[in-house]
């Protein structure tokens, strides 16, 4: 006999452990038999529906996690370097300061603006698969996640900001213990170490910022630096470091953890890794029913600031939303057999770059990089195989593969010729 069906608090709950995270996806369906909008306690909703979701991240009326709603949920949470300096960035901002930090640095991340970096994208990801051909030869294997997935969206936003190559594996390794202050379930010691990393790292942006002041450099930094002053509407100090630390963070595990689930799904999908080598077009609905299916970002969070409304659901002001961004892009009444990956099923917008007025700076970029990197590494290694099952990192809110062992295969095929610039 079936035992008593567990609340959505319960179900909830066990996402926070180990069990959990490895695989949440039966988690959220057990949410969501509970409704597409279910209530944790009083006053805390979860939110799995897709059409749900879309609206809530649409409402200006809820809010994102910022300093102020910190002060009332996480005491002493000021005391941490590693969330002080996210809470001056955008992404934990809202209007009229969201407004402001995103206008002053979104030109350089519009579309046309990212067009222009394939050529720069292709040789990165060339580079890259030659020195993965060196450490994988006669066989030996190769972490794909460490050589590859993670070195390649860090290469190209360091690039972009201006960081010396020599630089880019420190900023790696800081970015990723950075990485767990963003993630609901951080355990002390980890955020510890996030606050350890996040000093070390604005040191680092403090002096390269004062030194580009100086001396002008055609980067993203020169260009962020410009932008600080005291007068109305330009950027604090802390400002330009939140700025700086959303920009180098924000995309780097998310886009490895993107690129490492489109490797894993065509190695387990051979017929879509013959279409990636083979079809220019396929690359990107590949990324886009990648994004769908295993979104790097699983969930995001909002408050309501005023008294608002989902779908007739009431939402009274003060009210906490989880929204599981993964859950409703497999939700049943926006995409036929969600659990199915299927890169050929008509578009339907996942929200794994959120929406709104939040929706991911870096999504042009992302979908560039895997869109670049997938086709590429495949041609180039049409053996790729796995060699000891792939892992997964232990955490929730950003998740995705931790390492995934390869080998390279016997018919290594030259690199393939520069796509031109899109006009
Ligand atoms: C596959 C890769 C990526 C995924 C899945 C992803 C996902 C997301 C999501 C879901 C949000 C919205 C969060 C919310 O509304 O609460 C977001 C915001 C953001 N992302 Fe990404 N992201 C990715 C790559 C990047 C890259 C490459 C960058 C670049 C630099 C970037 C920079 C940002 C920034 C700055 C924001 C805040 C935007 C705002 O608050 O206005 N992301 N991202």
């Amino acid at each position: 006999m079936a035992g008593p069906v567990p609340s959505p608090t319960e179900t909830f709950t066990a996402l926070g452990t180990p069990d959990g995270r490895q695989d949440p996806y039966p988690l959220y369906e057990a949410i969501r038999a509970h409704g597409n909008i279910a209530r944790l306690k009083p006053g805390r909703l979860i939110v799995t529906g897709y059409e749900e979701c879309a609206r809530a991240l649409r409402d200006p009326r809820l809010h994102v996690q910022d300093a102020s709603s910190y002060d009332a949920a996480k005491p002493g949470w000021r005391a941490h370097s590693s969330l002080r300096a996210f809470t001056n960035s955008m992404l934990y901002s809202n209007p009229p300061d969201h407004t402001r930090l995103r206008n002053l640095v979104g030109f350089a991340f519009s579309p046309p603006r990212i067009r222009e970096l394939r050529t720069v994208v292709e040789e990165m990801t060339d580079r890259l698969l030659d020195r993965m051909a060196g450490l994988g030869a006669g066989g030996a294997p190769v972490d794909l996640v460490a050589e590859f997935a993670s070195r390649l969206p860090v290469a190209v936003i360091s690039t972009m900001l201006g960081f010396p190559e020599e630089d880019q594996v420190w900023f790696r390794d800081m970015a990723s213990a950075i990485a767990v202050a963003t993630d609901g379930f951080s355990d002390p010691g980890a955020l510890h170490r996030a606050d350890a990393a996040m000093d070390d790292l604005s040191a680092y942006f403090a002096s390269l910022v004062d030194h580009r002041r100086r001396h002008p450099a055609d980067d993203l930094v020169t260009l962020i630096a410009a932008t600080h002053g005291t007068e109305p509407g330009r950027l604090s100090r802390d400002e330009l470091m939140g700025t700086l630390m959303v920009l180098l963070t924000a995309g780097f595990e998310t886009t490895s953890f993107l690129v490492g689930h489109g490797v894993l799904l065509a190695l387990d999908h051979p017929e879509y890794a013959q279409r990636l080598c083979s079809e220019r077009d396929f690359a990107d609905p590949y990324v886009e029913e990648i994004l769908r299916y295993e979104p790097p970002v699983h969930v995001t969070s909002r408050r309501a600031a005023a008294d608002t409304d989902l779908l007739g659901t009431p939402v009274p002001a003060g009210t906490g939303l989880v929204l599981v961004l993964a859950a409703a892009n497999r939700d049943a009444r926006r995409y036929a057999d969600p659990g199915r990956f299927d890169p050929d099923r008509p578009a339907g917008q996942p929200l794994s770059f959120g929406a709104g007025a939040h929706y991911c700076l870096g999504a042009p970029l992302a979908r560039l990089e895997a869109g670049i990197a997938l086709p590429r590494l495949i041609r180039r290694f049409p053996d790729l195989a796995c060699v000891e099952p792939p892992v997964y990192r232990d955490r929730w809110v950003v998740r995705g593969l931790d390492t995934l062992p390869v080998a390279l295969g016997t018919s290594v095929v030259a690199p393939v010729a520069r796509t031109a610039p899109s006009p």
